[in-house]
């Protein structure tokens, strides 16, 4: 099995980052993580990535005169550490027609509900403030909407009666941290197809 390089791109805590380190140190997943690149120096995505000596950039956007510009620089990157798949793991930005061209089809995401459910910030709290009795993570690949690419892999959860917004995200997670490894493997060995809105599964 080739030995596949990925790109993630994280503006925060990286638990999906680590949960896919750990799986490509375990071997499930078929690759490594070559690159990690944040938009936020404080991310704790950055010291992870640097505790598994995992080469780490915070890329400020603000110091770029345009979007285009900070993705070419954002791109550049991901090309020079020859990343086949990118990765956003609680990044929080749009991803712009520099990137979407660069790496057409080859960018994932993880988004903590049931697409098209609850698409944006804070989809956990959408969903407990308006009941639903489910909710769950998904993994679909990245188009130029909001959270609105083909879909990969869904987790369901249920709601409790007594959950918080915290109590039920935290029950998200612990299947973000399954289906998100288990979706880049997929990828990697090549086992994912595209047809219209539809990812088939090979
Ligand atoms: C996760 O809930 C993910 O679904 C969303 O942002 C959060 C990132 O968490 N896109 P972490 O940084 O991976 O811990």
């Amino acid at each position: 099995m080739p030995h596949h390089r990925i790109g993630v791109l994280a503006s925060g805590r990286g638990s999906n980052l680590q949960a896919i380190m750990d799986s490509c140190s375990g071997g499930t997943i078929p690759g490594q993580v070559a690159v990690v690149i944040s938009d936020n120096p404080g991310a704790y995505a950055l010291q992870r990535a640097k505790d598994a000596n995992i080469p780490a950039f915070c890329v400020d956007p603000s110091g770029f005169n345009t979007k285009e510009d900070y993705e070419e620089k954002i791109s550049n990157l991901l090309k020079e550490y020859g990343v086949q798949l990118v990765c956003l793991a609680g990044y929080m930005r749009l991803v712009g027609p520099v990137m979407l061209k660069e790496f057409a089809n080859r960018i994932i995401n993880i988004h903590p509900a049931l697409l098209p459910a609850f698409p944006g910030l804070h989809a956990q709290e959408q969903a407990w403030n308006y009941g639903v009795k489910y909710s769950g993570c998904t993994v679909h690949f990245v188009d130029e909407g909001m959270d609105t690419g083909p879909i990969i892999l869904q987790s369901v959860v249920p709601v409790m009666q007594d959950d918080t917004p915290a109590s039920l995200a935290e029950r998200i997670l612990e299947q973000e941290h399954i289906i998100y490894p288990e979706a880049v493997r997929l990828f990697l060995e090549g086992r994912l197809r595209i047809k219209g809105r539809k990812v088939e599964i090979l």
